[in-house]
Parts: C-alpha cells; sequence; structure tokens
C-alpha cells in the first residue's frame, strides 16, 4: 500500500509530471519557485510544514493528516483578479465533484475557496501568478486527526469516507483529471459548474473586506468574473470580488 503514495500511479497518469515530496515547505512555493515545471506539472505532498492559505494566513496539517497538491495551470487571459477569483471556483468546483464521486455525503464549495462538509471545513484552495504568468493552483486537504481536532470547525476526509493510500490516489487523479478539463471549458459552462458546487448562493452571508469592514446580505449568485452578487441588507446589490464571506443561519 505504502508504494501507492511513493509513487501515485493514477495521479501521475494525468498530470505532465508529479513531484512526490516527502517533506515540503508548502507545494504552492515549490512549484512557483521551479519555473522549468510546465503546464500541468503537480508537486504533491502528505508532509507540508509551512502551508499558505488566503490573506497571507497559513494551512499546516500534522505529518500525515493532509494532503497538500499543486498545479501549473495555464496563464490567465483576462483581467487578473478576476482571474484569480474564477480559477480558484473552478478548481473549488473539481475538488467537490471528484470527492462526491466517491462519498454518499456530500461536500460543497463556500464561495471563494473553501471546501465544506456539514459546514466545518474540509479543505481549502490558493491560487497564484507565478513570474512566467502561469498559475499555481493549490489545493489542501484534512485526511485524518490522529489527536485532537485543530478546531471545532474542521473536518477530515476520513469522518464521512474510507480513505486508503488507493482511494486517495483516485480521489487525487479524479481531482486533476476534471480541474484540467474544467478550466478550459468556456465560462459559461464553468459558472454553471460552480453554481452546482457552490453552497452560498440563497444564504444569508456576512462579508468582511481586506479593510475588515463587516456587512450582511443575500448572495444571490455568481458573476462572470467569478464576482458573487450580493443584496446588501439595506437592498444594494454589489459584487464581491475579493472579500471574506461567512454563511449565516439566524
Ligand atoms: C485557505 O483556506 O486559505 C487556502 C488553503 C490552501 C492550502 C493549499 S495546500 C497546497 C497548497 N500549498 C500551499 O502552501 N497552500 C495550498
Amino acid at each position: 500500500m505504502t508504494e501507492v503514495l511513493d509513487s501515485w500511479p493514477r495521479t501521475r497518469e494525468v498530470c505532465s509530471a508529479l513531484i512526490v515530496l516527502n517533506e515540503v515547505d508548502s507545494t504552492n512555493s515549490y512549484l512557483m519557485d521551479n519555473t522549468e515545471l510546465s503546464e500541468y506539472s503537480a508537486a504533491i505532498s502528505l508532509n507540508q510544514k509551512g502551508g499558505r492559505g488566503r490573506w497571507g494566513r497559513e494551512w499546516v496539517n500534522r505529518p500525515g493528516e493532509g494532503i497538500a497538491i499543486s498545479m501549473v495551470a495555464p496563464a490567465p487571459q483576462g483581467d487578473l483578479l478576476e482571474d484569480l477569483t474564477l480559477v480558484p471556483l473552478v478548481v473549488g468546483a473539481s475538488v467537490v465533484s471528484a470527492i462526491n464521486s466517491m462519498s454518499a455525503k456530500p461536500v460543497t464549495m463556500k464561495w471563494p475557496n473553501d471546501i465544506l462538509f456539514d459546514d466545518k471545513k474540509l479543505g481549502g484552495i490558493l491560487c497564484e501568478v507565478r513570474r512566467d504568468s502561469k498559475i499555481v493552483v493549490g489545493i489542501g486537504l484534512n485526511l485524518v486527526f490522529q489527536g485532537a481536532r485543530p478546531s471545532e470547525r474542521a473536518v477530515s476526509l476520513s469522518d464521512f469516507v474510507p480513505v486508503d493510500a488507493v482511494a486517495l490516489d483516485d480521489l487525487m487523479s479524479e481531482t486533476v483529471r476534471l480541474l484540467i478539463g474544467n478550466l478550459t471549458v468556456p465560462g459559461a459552462k464553468q459558472r454553471e459548474l460552480i453554481a452546482d458546487a457552490l453552497e452560498t448562493i440563497g444564504k444569508r452571508v456576512r462579508v468582511r473586506g481586506k479593510d475588515g469592514v463587516e456587512w450582511t446580505g443575500v448572495a444571490m449568485g455568481i458573476e462572470v468574473s467569478g464576482a458573487l452578487r450580493i443584496r446588501s441588507d439595506d437592498g444594494k446589490e454589489i459584487a464581491v470580488l475579493s472579500s471574506e464571506v461567512d454563511h449565516l443561519y439566524q
């Protein structure tokens, strides 16, 4: 079984190159630095020590408790901020659909980059632009918690689906396969895939901008740019491109 996790045979089949890292600071940083690794090359690790999240946060798992995979995707075509909003949503939709193909209990996505199970955080996505303009797409998933849960709001894959080495290789392979396909379908199709996976639409949400200002409203839909369209409590329709969003349940 461990040979599977040394070589990731199914995942390797769908990438143009796969680098398996027994230990790494961050799989995203690895691909950001190694610009000779071309489109659809990927780096994978079960022991990422300095994983990075959105807005400079850290994404850390104890060894073996999480999986980190990053892939080089083609350079964005349009406006950078918009592409960096839409691409993580396409990545998230691909992850959601790969997990749901192996799980009877569905996972969903929270705009713009969280993978949720039962309203708890299963994983996250970080997309960055490399100096050759290609996008590095990074996915982190909690696999199993051997000790205490890192937070009450965290959930792991093995909390709701059996995860062995073969299943994990299959899951990563399916994720990468869907991702490569979904990155190149027309925008309208991408928005359909996103809408299917996104739990945020129709929910009451609290929005927090980088300036710390908070407001609430109802999420109405996704714009062409990937922005979340929200009707604020004071009746304005606002397209949000770069903010934190929490689902509210009252
Ligand atoms: C977030 O929730 O803010 C995003 C977390 C993204 C973590 C993944 S793990 C693989 C890749 N490498 C990193 O350093 N970060 C991403």
